[in-house]
């Protein structure tokens, strides 16, 4: 039996809905486990008594990254203990890709990948890239103008279809992923001035300063204006530029065009 986490998340449902339509019938964890009807399983990794994982035998493991790193980390060591509990055999871990080492919150995820290679599980690691549609909000314009201290960095930003499709195709065959640590970014590398260029816009960077301060009253958690800030600025700093890897075998079409994706998000 497969089970997905994050079942509702954007990331998640995909995921689910994938293996669905393959016919694999998975199940849905979520922390609202009834829209999936008979085949949802509630689970709340902040809550380690639902984490039953018994009967799975192929878990796929979305973050539960929106937290501090001590709150993060302690969800997926909730989850991967309930996976060697209930005799789990594969876990399949959304990551974050090799060159996201600079961002805030690469650390939990690194944690996590080590909490799993000591583990008694077989595991994958799907090392994602940034979404494209996080790219596209990031520069969304305001006023007629993007203004983002993303400077001239471009980023191989993924859309989240093709990062599922990849979670997929891994899901359905673990097997043959065992031990694998793969890297899923874009086909393409984005900036700003592209996405300005697409919606006939204006692109003016600003500093980080300026949009730190532009943050004040948005209504953010306390942990999220550092990740935005940290992301701004491995962007701007041309770490997340490049491209490759694996995505491209794990999917049966070309991926999907990283700028048009982030163009619709910011529309
Ligand atoms: N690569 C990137 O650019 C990027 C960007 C943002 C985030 N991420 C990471 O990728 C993950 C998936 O992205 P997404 O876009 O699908 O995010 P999302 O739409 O916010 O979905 C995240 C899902 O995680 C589940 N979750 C959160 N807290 C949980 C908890 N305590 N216990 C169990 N499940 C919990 C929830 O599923 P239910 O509602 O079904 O319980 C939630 O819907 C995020 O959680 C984050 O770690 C990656």
């Amino acid at each position: 039996m497969l089970l997905v986490t994050g079942a509702s998340g954007h990331l998640g449902s995909l995921v689910h809905a994938g293996l669905t339509r393959r016919g694999l019938a998975p199940l849905a964890g979520s922390r609202t486990p009834d829209r999936f009807g008979a085949a949802g399983r509630s689970l709340d990794f902040d809550d380690p008594a639902t984490a039953d994982l018994t009967g799975v035998r192929t878990l796929v493991l979305v973050s539960a990254g929106y937290g501090e790193d001590d709150v993060v980390i302690a969800r997926h060591d909730a989850v991967i203990t309930a996976a060697e509990r209930a005799g789990v055999e594969h876990v399949v871990y959304t990551s974050l890709t090799a060159a996201g080492d600079h961002l805030p919150f690469a650390l939990a995820h690194r944690w996590t990948e080590r909490r799993l290679r000591a583990s008694s599980l077989h595991w994958t690691v799907l090392r994602n890239g940034l979404y494209a549609e996080l790219i596209g909000q990031l520069a969304a314009p305001a006023d007629g103008v993007i203004a983002t201290p993303l400077g001239d960095g471009a980023v191989a930003a993924v859309a989240r279809e093709d990062l599922a499709d990849a979670a997929v195709a891994v899901a359905a065959d673990p097997e043959s992923h065992r031990g694998s640590t793969l890297e899923l970014v874009g086909p393409t590398a984005i900036t700003a001035a592209d996405l300005a260029a697409e919606l006939a816009v204006p692109y003016l960077p600003v500093s980080l300063a300026r949009w730190r301060a532009g943050l004040d009253g948005a209504g953010l958690l306390p942990f999220q204006p550092p990740m935005l800030l940290g992301i701004c600025s491995a962007v701007a700093g041309g770490f997340l530029a490049g491209t490759g890897g694996d995505l491209a075998r794990l999917l049966t079409r070309p991926a999907r065009d990283p700028l048009r994706v982030a163009v619709a998000a910011a529309r």
